[in-house]
C-alpha cells in the first residue's frame, strides 16, 4: 500500500485544533466521485458549474442534489431558476471541465448546446443527461444545497470521468451484467 505523504495528518480532531478546512478537503478528496456539469438559464443568460457534490436522495418522488458555494460567479441564479440539467461527463469530455470550472468569464465560449423548451442549456455526448425541477433549497455554511426532482435522462455508453485526490481520472469500467 502507498503511504500518505508526509504533510498528511493520520489522526486529527476539532477539540485538538489538528482539523481545518484543509485538513477536510484533503480527507474528502479520498471520497471518488464522479463529474457532473449543471446548467440553466436565467433570463436567457446560460449558467453552468462543474459539480462533484451530486448524490441521488429519494426514489419517491425521484430526487437528487447537489450543493452550489456562496462565492460561485453563478450564486444567485441558482438561487432563482427553477430548471436545470444535470450532465455527467464521459472521460473523454474533460475539456468541459477546464472550460466550466475557470472563475467566472464566458463558461459557454465556443461550446455547442441545444435549448430545451424550458430554456436549459443541453450538451450533447454527456454519459448522462437529466432534466431536473427545482424541489427545495437548504443553506448549510458556506454553500447551498439544492434538491432537484427529476423529470428525464438520456443516457450512453461510456466511460466516465472520475475524480479523486484532486484528479480527474478514468472510471474503470466493469464488464456490463
Ligand atoms: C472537480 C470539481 C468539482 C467541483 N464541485 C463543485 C460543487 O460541487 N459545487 C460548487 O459550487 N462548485 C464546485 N466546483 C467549483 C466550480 O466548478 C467553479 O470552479 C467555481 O464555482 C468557480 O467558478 P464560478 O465562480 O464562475 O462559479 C468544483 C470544481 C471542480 C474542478
Amino acid at each position: 500500500m502507498t503511504p500518505f505523504p508526509s504533510e498528511r495528518p493520520l489522526r486529527g480532531s476539532i477539540s485538538e485544533g489538528t482539523l481545518d478546512p484543509k485538513i477536510f478537503r484533503s480527507v474528502m478528496s479520498q471520497w471518488v466521485t464522479g463529474i457532473s456539469l449543471v446548467t440553466s438559464s436565467d433570463e436567457g443568460v446560460p449558467i453552468g458549474i462543474i459539480c462533484n457534490s451530486l448524490t441521488s436522495v429519494s426514489l419517491d418522488p425521484l430526487l437528487l442534489l447537489w450543493t452550489v458555494d456562496r462565492n460561485s460567479s453563478s450564486f444567485e441564479h441558482w438561487m432563482r431558476v427553477d430548471h436545470w440539467a444535470v450532465h455527467f461527463l464521459a472521460d473523454d469530455q474533460r475539456d468541459l471541465v477546464k472550460q466550466f470550472a475557470q472563475k467566472g468569464g464566458d463558461k459557454f465560449a465556443g461550446v455547442e448546446f441545444e435549448l430545451s423548451d424550458r430554456g436549459v442549456p443541453l450538451l450533447g455526448n454527456t454519459l448522462v443527461r437529466m432534466e431536473c425541477t427545482t424541489w427545495n433549497r437548504m443553506d448549510a455554511g458556506d454553500h447551498v444545497v439544492i434538491v432537484g426532482e427529476v423529470d428525464s435522462f438520456e443516457q450512453r455508453y461510456a466511460t466516465p470521468l472520475t475524480f479523486v485526490h484532486g484528479s480527474l481520472v478514468a472510471g474503470n469500467l466493469p464488464e456490463p451484467k
